[in-house]
């Protein structure tokens, strides 16, 4: 008899690579290892090598960058989207389209099953496990590490034990990685109290002394240029990385609530999407109405929340998108960054649809605004409040 198979979202590091072996003693299935491209820098080849080596009966490799960009980080920057005000989302956004490509190559390989090594403490198991339902809720999910409570020790027992080699080299910290960002997780970060070393992180250097500018453009929502030169999103994004990262910008630490109610100390690096959520932000209101971007607030929000916390797949964040898109018609304009030491700020903002106008603003001179029409507004204004504090008052004269 034929063994069933089984589809694995293979990233080459311990986990994956003991489930590998896990599915095939444990469940007795034939394993098909796929690995996605959202833009880590790892070596393909030498995963695909390892992967053989441990006996998958297949392995595929899909290049998902420009997939990912624009189905997942352009939604994200036109929401602004930041989990609890900080985090830029990298490694929620690539769930969603990694599980969904595991279900497609489940169906084109004829597997009933799929398989990711997540743990039962994390968020990425929910976002794995609701976006692979969501595309096909026949696939059985195998979850390995989870369902044995396995712990990285004795993942190391099991693959001496089955000849699996494990490298030395002790890997200091749980990373995941892709073109939006880097998440460094575990080790000796656990300590809330403790300060990331400076080689935990590989986007943002420490020793770069000067000043830098920089010029984003953006075309209805969308960065499409750096200091006048257009780029598509991905190579856009790379250029980013490197050049605000080179001014020690990026690096976000805080303490954030997990899915699964466990507060967890982050520490992430997205010098990209930093710069570029802080610019789009900037022109944003100089664009859009208060009442636009008081509304559009809660939606982000909540927008972020759905995709932090599994549900990309929810019909509501398709709505969300709907309205979020529709207020990115008139976010076209350039936006200014000054980079040192760590810090970036916004020097100057431009745009055609701009609903600032200095000759309203001004404080000199020849302006148009009418400060005689003011009198009366703040009368109606406070209506209500001078009401109210007239009647407190009476009553407290009256005591
Ligand atoms: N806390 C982040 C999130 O939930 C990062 C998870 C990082 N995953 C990892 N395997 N290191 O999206």
């Amino acid at each position: 008899m034929t063994k069933q198979k089984v589809v694995l979202a293979y990233s080459g590091g311990l986990d994956t690579t003991v489930c590998i072996r896990y599915l095939q003693v444990m469940h007795n299935l034939d394993v098909i290892t796929l690995t996605i491209d959202c833009g880590q820098n790892d070596d393909f080849r030498e995963i695909e090598k390892k992967a053989l080596s441990v006996g998958c009966l297949k392995h595929i490799f899909i290049d998902s960058k420009k997939e990912f960009a624009k189905e997942f980080i352009i939604p994200s920057i036109k929401a602004n989207g930041l989990y609890q005000n900080k985090y830029p989302l990298g490694t929620a956004l690539a769930r969603p389209l990694i599980a969904c490509k595991l279900a497609e190559v489940a169906q084109k390989e004829e597997a009933p099953n799929v398989a990711h090594g997540c743990t039962g403490k994390g968020n990425d198991q929910v976002r794995f496990d609701l976006a692979i339902r969501a595309k096909d809720p026949k696939l059985k999910i195998i979850a390995p590490i989870r369902d044995m409570n396995l712990t990285r020790d004795l993942e190391i027992k099991f693959s001496k034990e089955q000849n699996i080699p494990v490298s030395n080299e002790a890997k200091k910290y749980s990373i995941d990685e892709n073109i939006w960002g880097r998440s460094i997780e575990g080790g000796d970060l656990e300590d809330a109290s403790f300060e990331p070393p400076k080689n935990a992180f590989r986007f943002v250097s420490f020793s770069n002394d000067d000043i830098g500018e920089i010029e984003i453009e953006f075309q209805k929502g969308i960065p499409i240029a750096i200091d006048g030169k257009r780029l598509n999103i991905n190579d856009l994004i790379e250029q980013l990385t490197r050049i605000v990262g080179s001014f020690g910008v990026g690096i976000i630490d805080h303490i954030e609530d997990r899915i699964v109610g466990i507060k967890s100390r982050e520490v992430y690096e997205a010098p990209a999407a930093l710069a570029i959520i802080e610019s789009h932000r900037d022109l944003e209101k100089m664009v859009l109405t208060n009442h636009e971007l008081r509304f559009k607030a809660v939606v982000e929000e909540n927008w972020s929340w759905l995709v932090y916390s599994g549900l990309w797949y929810d019909p509501l964040r398709v709505d969300l998108d709907k309205f979020i898109d529709e207020t990115q018609e008139r976010v076209t304009g350039k936006v200014k960054l000054k980079m040192h030491n760590g810090c970036l700020r916004v020097t100057g903002r431009k745009s055609d649809y701009s609903l600032y106008q200095s000759d309203v603003s001004t404080y000199n001179g020849s302006s148009s605004f009418d400060q005689g029409l003011a009198k009366g507004f703040v009368e109606l204004w406070g209506l209500q409040t001078i009401m109210a504090n007239a009647i407190a008052n009476k009553a407290v004269s009256d005591e």
